[in-house]
């Protein structure tokens, strides 16, 4: 393709995108195909001859269209605000038309520099001192393991530089709560802790970490010979955005001597209100954190913010040094492909850019403080109404909520919790995302969509009272 047809199809598909965002709230929510109905709507074989873009542009949207489901909605209240501000698509489509690859500084020195001052920008914003520095990974999982790893090679004094965890001679165990996302289990899964040496730490009322099991459990781990090694704290789980108490985690690392992770993947935005940032007390005593700009932020997937309070033991774990990447500047320059575990690396910073120049740091914190306030309404509208209950606070955008039918076994609430959610999303006018709390399904409201408004959540409302009584 030319740079000509290049403009002519790409203004072409510019205007498609922005029509697709204009009316976006006109589809059903969730797309309402089955398994296998996309697939059908295409060729089976690849084409042997080039087409002209621009057949392909005209029908793009009946081939995709019923197969979305749409996230950027008003009504999409399902798993977190997954949002794409329109300025930050365009950083990525600038990012993906430089066709820049960062596999060292001398590689691409823009990508790098704008990558190294996004991330301080970021830190600055939401209130990391400056012993921090960042790095762009793809998800919170990756950022996840990178912590792992990284807690692993500081407890065994870099042992993978010799025989690993094959050589050593007590487990390594890790503690997080019983409500910290499965990326964590994950994680220390392929870090090579092994299932039997992650402690699954029960929470309190407000499922939040209590800091008493876990005390419990690294002194037991201790008294077995076992060594432990890494806490992680979730601020902003993903069921219930419960709150894990990070100054007190913070304190037993210390006393421990543990590495201790911060997942706030969907929380740590909201840290760019100086009024939430109580809730991750102590962050400036933690080893790691990340959050995902790329869920209620608004910088479109894929961009979540790793930072690490020691960058060289993180360069010291990740580095390798082929003859072929050696740069003269390597002494004075970052090399990103040092701080995670991909050579190559997109040039993710300009999408932060473009969302952070174009929103400034007020307009998102009006967005997310009138998300939090939309929350608190709905809260009370359900605290207000009868046979409805609120399961847990309400600190951040996501609200948890069951119907009662008096007289119903829990077997059978389970099945109206499943059936009232399952018919709003069937309906196409608004999305939840049901979930398991205590081992009983409860409902997830999570606000936070760029375009959901006070109408749209009182439309929800609405909606929930209409379809469990009818
Ligand atoms: C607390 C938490 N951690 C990690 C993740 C995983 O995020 P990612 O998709 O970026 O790996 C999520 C996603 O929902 C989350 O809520």
């Amino acid at each position: 393709m030319t740079p000509e047809e290049f403009r002519r199809l790409g203004y072409r598909l510019i205007d498609r995108i922005a029509d697709y965002r204009s009316h976006v709230g006109e589809y059903p929510v969730m797309s309402q195909l089955e398994p296998g109905d996309v697939r059908k709507r295409l060729p089976a074989a690849p084409p042997e001859q080039g087409h002209d873009l621009s057949k392909l542009i005209d029908e793009i949207d009946a081939i995709l269209g019923p197969g979305l489901t749409h996230f950027q909605h008003p009504r999409f209240f399902g798993y977190f605000p997954a949002n794409a501000e329109l300025s930050s698509v365009l950083g990525d489509l600038l990012s993906s038309g430089l066709g820049q690859l960062g596999i060292n500084w001398q590689a691409s020195p823009a990508l790098t520099e704008v990558e190294e001052h996004m991330t301080d920008w970021m830190r600055q914003l939401i209130g990391l001192p400056e012993s921090f520095q960042g790095v762009i990974q793809d998800t919170a999982s990756t950022s996840n393991l990178l912590a792992l790893i990284c807690a692993r090679e500081r407890v065994t004094a870099h042992g993978q530089e010799g025989g690993g965890l094959q050589v050593e001679e007590v487990p390594l165990t890790v503690y997080t709560s019983e409500q910290s996302h499965s990326s964590i289990e994950k994680a220390a899964l392929l870090a090579g802790f092994g299932r039997d040496n992650v402690r699954s730490i029960a929470t309190d009322e407000a499922y939040a970490l209590r800091v008493e099991a876990l005390e419990q459990a690294i002194e037991d781990d201790l008294a077995a010979g076992r060594k432990p090694c890494a806490l992680v704290a979730t601020v902003g789980t993903t069921a219930t955005t419960a709150l894990d108490p990070v100054g007190e985690m913070a304190r037993l690392a210390e006393r421990f001597g543990l590495w201790l992770h911060v997942d706030g993947a969907l929380a740590g935005s909201a840290m760019i209100l100086p009024e939430c940032r109580w809730m991750w007390r102590g962050i400036e005593r933690v080893d790691s954190l990340v959050l995902n700009p790329h869920k209620w932020l608004g910088a479109v997937f894929d961009c979540s913010l790793f930072y690490v309070g020691d960058a060289p033991h993180l360069v010291r774990v990740m580095s390798t040094d082929p003859s072929y990447l050696k740069t003269s500047v390597d002494a004075e320059a970052k090399n990103y492909r040092d701080w995670g575990i991909p050579l190559g690396r997109r040039f993710r910073a300009l999408k932060l850019w473009f969302l952070l120049y174009s929103e400034g740091a007020e307009g998102l914190r009006a967005r997310l403080r009138r998300d939090i306030a939309n929350a608190q309404w709905l809260k009370e509208q359900v605290d207000a109404a009868p046979g409805w209950e609120r399961l847990t606070p309400v600190p951040l955008q996501t609200v948890c909520v069951r119907h009662v039918l008096p007289g119903l076994t829990s077997e059978e609430l389970d099945a109206h919790t499943l059936d009232w959610a399952h018919r709003i999303n069937a309906s196409g006018e608004a999305y939840l995302t049901p979930a398991k709390l205590d081992g009983r399904w409860m409902v997830r409201v999570s606000i936070g969509s760029l375009l959901t408004e006070r109408e749209d959540v009182a439309a929800l409302w609405e909606l929930m009272k209409k379809v469990v009584s009818s």
